[in-house]
């Protein structure tokens, strides 16, 4: 439902300090097909899903009031959360009947939020992991005086991002989508997906229908004279939209080189979770998390990679950097190298599959079909 007036009081008499919205809504076809049964947000990264590592960093730095704007697959956020008590948190949610963009769906929640129209409210993208000191980032907004902050990250190519430009004073002086000529690319500060509004700023966003925050709220506000201040910090920082960055950003989770309070087992090489069954000799290094029920058999290697609940992995199956969706089976001797492999696929034994290659949910590799070498 769109929230209408009626659907949340206007400032309920909610905890005292900063809230956050977090955008979970989108359809995430860059993560395809992890995301055909799961959205982008609860796509287990390090054993739970990605959403719990948000949520924990939230509660850590002080955020106790949490509103979640859903869309697609919005069903199976609540009965996970719930209201959020576990993670220390109230949490709302909002569900739009049509996906109403990045601004749009902002602002749908505004009616659940309780801060006043001066007071900052932190807006966080649903698929970024990164360290970023988020207290700090407040502070920056209070200081400046600006009406909108934007977390900035420095990217050696940023050529799929937004470049965010900023005078010596952090004031934003434009932003540029997804430059593409070298006379385009005048920064490498790209807009971080982490933002600080005051709360009368969300109020002014079109309501009811699809709004980009970075295409039209953002350019809009720096058009019409808003300041708007940009944050640079260079801590970790990774955007999970492809399979290649979800996957690299569950390692790092795992190895400890991205911050979390939310893994749930001690830093090292591998994370299995309970239920799994790691035949004594396999090897899981790099980082590889293996969730509940999943089976790796005698003499197979993953490195770097996820095995979600209930794959199996066959003896003698080699996998790196390489995403295995819930239930499925990767057959005997198997070469998985930068693959996707969807829920409940199976792929049948000595099969290479490397590069990118996305296997659909459910598909059914016959034995020894594709290969990208002629050994064999
Ligand atoms: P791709 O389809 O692969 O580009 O992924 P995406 O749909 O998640 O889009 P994108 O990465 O640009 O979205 C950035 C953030 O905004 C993510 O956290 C999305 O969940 C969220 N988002 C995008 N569109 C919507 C929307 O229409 N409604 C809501 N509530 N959130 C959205």
């Amino acid at each position: 439902m769109q929230v209408s007036a009626s659907a949340g009081s206007t400032g309920p008499a909610g905890p005292a300090g900063t809230e956050a919205v977090l955008l979970v809504g989108g359809k995430g076809t860059r993560l395809r097909p992890l995301t055909v049964n799961t959205p982008k947000p609860m796509v287990p990264a390090a054993g739970v899903p990605f959403l719990s590592h948000q949520l924990a960093r939230l509660r850590a730095a002080g955020i106790e009031h949490v509103v979640m704007a859903t869309s697609y697959l919005a069903e199976v956020f609540e009965p996970y959360f719930g209201d959020g008590s576990d993670f220390g948190l109230r949490l709302e949610y909002v569900t739009e009947d049509e996906p109403l963009g990045t601004g749009g769906a902002i602002r749908n929640v505004a009616s659940r939020l309780y801060s006043a129209p001066h007071e900052p409210v932190l807006i966080c993208n649903g698929d970024i992991l990164t360290g970023l000191d988020i207290r700090a980032l407040l502070a920056a907004h209070t200081t400046s005086g600006a009406e909108i902050s934007l977390h900035l990250t420095r990217v050696a190519d940023p050529r799929a991002y937004g470049l965010v430009p900023t005078d010596a004073d952090g004031r934003v002086t434009a932003f540029l989508e997804k430059p593409q000529t070298p006379e385009e690319i005048v920064t490498d500060q790209i807009n971080a997906g982490a933002y600080v509004f005051n709360r009368s700023v969300i109020d002014t966003i079109p309501a009811g229908h699809p709004v980009s925050v970075e295409r039209e709220t953002f350019p809009g506000l720096l058009a019409a004279g808003a300041h708007l201040h940009g944050v640079v910090d260079s801590t970790y920082w990774l955007d999970l939209g492809t399979p290649q960055a979800f996957v690299r950003g569950s390692a790092d989770l795992v190895l400890g080189r991205a911050p979390s309070p939310a893994v749930p087992g001690r830093r090292g090489e591998s994370l299995v979770l309970d239920g799994a069954r790691i035949a004594q000799d396999a090897k899981l290094t790099g980082g590889t998390a293996v969730g509940g029920g999943a089976v790796v058999g005698a003499g197979a290697q993953v490195e770097g990679s996820t095995l979600l609940a209930g794959a199996v992995v066959e003896p003698g199956a080699r996998i790196r950097g390489s995403m295995v969706g819930a239930g499925a089976r990767i057959g005997a001797r198997v070469v998985l190298d930068g693959a996707v492999v969807g829920d409940g696929a199976v792929v049948g034994a000595d099969n290479e599959l490397r590069g990118g290659i996305r296997v659909w949910c459910g598909a059914e590799l016959a034995a020894g079909s594709v290969r990208f070498s002629s050994d064999q």
